[in-house]
C-alpha cells in the first residue's frame, strides 16, 4: 500500500489558458475549513517535519516545484509535485516534511481545519509513539 495518494484534477483550461476549480467533497475529499500557500522558501530550507492528530490537507504545487516525505511510521515514500493538476492527499497520523522547493514554488495547501498547535505532534519520537499505540 502506497502512502502517496495523488489527486488528479482535471483541467478546464482551452486556447485561452490552463483553469482548476477545486471543490469541497467533489474532487476535495473533505470540506475546506482553511486555506494557506507557502512562496518564496529559500532554496536549502525543508518545512514540515511534522504530523496532526486530526486534519486532513490536500497540498498542490500552483507552479514550480517541491519534493513530499510522507512517513507513517512504518514506510517513508517521496515524491515530487510539479504540476498544478497534481493533488498530495495527507491523512491524519503522517509525518511530513517538504524539501527542494524551486525558486518559483507556490505550495498551495487546503485543511479540513482551522489552524490550531495541540493538534500538531512536532516531535518524531512523539509521533511514533503515537502510531505504535
Ligand atoms: P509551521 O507550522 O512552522 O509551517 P510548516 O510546518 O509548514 O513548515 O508554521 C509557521 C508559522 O505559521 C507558525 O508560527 C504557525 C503559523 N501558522 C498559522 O498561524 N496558521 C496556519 O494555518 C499555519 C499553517 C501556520
Amino acid at each position: 500500500m502506497s502512502l502517496i495518494k495523488l489527486l488528479n484534477f482535471q483541467n478546464l483550461g482551452d486556447e485561452r489558458g490552463d483553469l482548476i476549480s477545486l471543490e469541497q467533497q467533489k474532487n476535495i475529499p473533505f470540506d475546506v475549513k482553511r486555506v494557506y500557500y507557502l512562496f518564496n522558501t529559500g532554496a536549502s530550507v525543508a518545512r514540515g517535519f511534522h504530523a496532526h492528530i486530526n486534519l486532513e490537507q490536500v497540498a498542490i504545487c500552483v507552479k514550480g516545484s517541491c519534493r513530499f516525505i510522507l512517513d507513517n511510521g512504518e514506510y517513508r515514500e517521496s515524491v515530487i509535485l510539479n504540476s498544478p493538476d497534481l493533488g498530495l492527499y495527507i491523512g491524519n497520523h503522517q509525518w511530513r516534511e517538504m524539501h527542494d522547493f524551486s525558486s518559483d514554488c507556490v505550495l498551495l495547501i487546503l485543511a479540513s481545519e482551522y489552524y490550531c498547535e495541540s493538534d500538531y505532534i512536532r516531535n518524531y519520537q512523539e509521533f511514533i509513539a503515537l502510531v505504535n499505540k
